[in-house]
């Protein structure tokens, strides 16, 4: 086992283990970056076939967080943590073992739900710690599940696409399809279809489809097939690495813009879009909605109505991406991942000096 060597290692301040024998707690929590603050980013719960994969998850998904925390403006740095088994056997117990895990890090990363965690997770870990976010909604606050506030980032994402691409101020007639109509790609649905756009949608949960069909009068697409529909705009917002060498060369949409996380399989993979004329909207950037929420929820001060403005940011943000990818030709998620690098080390030097 290695952390030094790692594929996916990137000069990371802290990988760090964590084990609870009572309740068969093993997670790792790993820090990538603290030159713009506390390392914030979710607990991802999975059956990992080894330690060795949950490491490389952690060193990558963290990474990820640096980026995503520094493209949206918020002064925390990049972590991640992830717990080794199946969400289905979770316990109470056990997210309690973890805040105390979490605990002794001293406020150093601060953790949220993931894939395989929930609210109702962290409320555990709450019990043990105050480093963590992403709580239930309480009175009148903001905060509570972040997929709605996702889901408006993306919203705005996709139109501000709409708008380079096209011209277009209004998304009336739009064709979008949508892979995953789950927490964020239902409520980002009913947002298109309130803008009048065309909606086909696939998800392998029949009655998450059905629900949008029902209530939003779109089409149900096949799962296998919703990515190369003849539509304007493919939203991935179920799976990750879904835009990769098989894939990309039959999408028909002339922008992808969805909620997933790392939806390219490798970073040439953004190559093969522009190559395609195809406007890519960076996933970290555009979903970023999610982590404003929670990031403002966990530290107060701010109102609903400031949340909401950090959030329409997310789209003027995508206009810089796109107009200086246009200007450099390069692929746009290179130009992200180049103003993010950036932003880390301008704070960086700020620390050293
Ligand atoms: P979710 O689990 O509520 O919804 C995902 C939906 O995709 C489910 O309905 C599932 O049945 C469906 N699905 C799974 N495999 C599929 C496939 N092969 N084809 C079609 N549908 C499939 O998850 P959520 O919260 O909506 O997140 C969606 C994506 O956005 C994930 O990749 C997540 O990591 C990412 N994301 C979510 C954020 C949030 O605030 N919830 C924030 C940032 C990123």
């Amino acid at each position: 086992m290695s952390v030094f060597e790692n594929r996916e290692f990137n000069g990371h301040e802290l990988v760090t283990f964590g084990n609870d024998g009572p309740t068969a707690l093993r997670a790792i929590v790993a820090v990538h970056s603290t030159a713009l603050g506390p390392a914030a980013g979710g607990c991802r719960m999975w059956p990992y076939a080894s330690t060795d994969e949950a490491i490389t998850d952690a060193l990558r998904l963290s990474r990820g967080m640096s980026f995503k925390n520094a493209m949206a403006n918020l002064p925390f740095g990049g972590g991640k943590a992830v717990i080794i088994g199946d969400s289905r056997r979770k316990t109470p117990q056990l997210f309690e073992a973890f805040g105390r895990f979490v605990d002794t890090l001293g406020g150093l990363y601060i953790t949220a739900e993931d894939v395989g965690t929930t609210t109702t997770d962290m409320e555990s870990v709450a019990k043990q710690t105050s480093f963590v976010t992403g709580l239930h909604r309480r009175g009148g606050e903001f905060g509570g599940d972040p997929a709605p506030k996702t889901a408006l980032g993306v919203y705005l994402g996709i139109k501000a696409a709409a708008k380079f691409r096209w011209g277009r101020t209004d998304l009336a007639g739009l064709r979008v399809a949508v892979q995953g109509v789950g927490g964020v790609g239902y409520h980002l649905c009913r947002l298109l279809a309130a803008d009048g756009a065309v909606l086909r949608v696939a998800d392998v949960r029949s009655t998450a489809a059905e629900r949008v069909r029902d209530e939003l009068s779109a089409s149900i697409v096949p799962v296998e097939t919703v990515m190369y529909e003849d539509v304007d705009v493919f939203a991935p917002c179920a799976l990750g690495a879904v835009l990769n060498e098989h894939t990309i060369g039959k999408i028909q949409a002339r922008i992808v813009a969805g909620a997933a996380n790392n939806q390219l399989a490798k970073d040439a993979d953004g190559v093969s879009l522009q190559a395609a004329s195809i406007l890519y909207a960076p996933d970290y950037v555009i979903n970023a909605g999610g982590i404003i929420s929670v990031t403002r929820e966990y530290l107060g001060g701010s109102s609903e109505a400031q949340v909401s403005a950090e959030i329409h940011a997310i789209g003027e943000r995508l206009t810089e991406i796109f107009d200086k990818a246009r200007r450099e030709n390069k692929p746009t998620n290179v130009v992200a991942d180049r103003l993010a690098q950036e932003r880390i080390e301008t704070a960086q030097n700020r620390l050293v000096a």
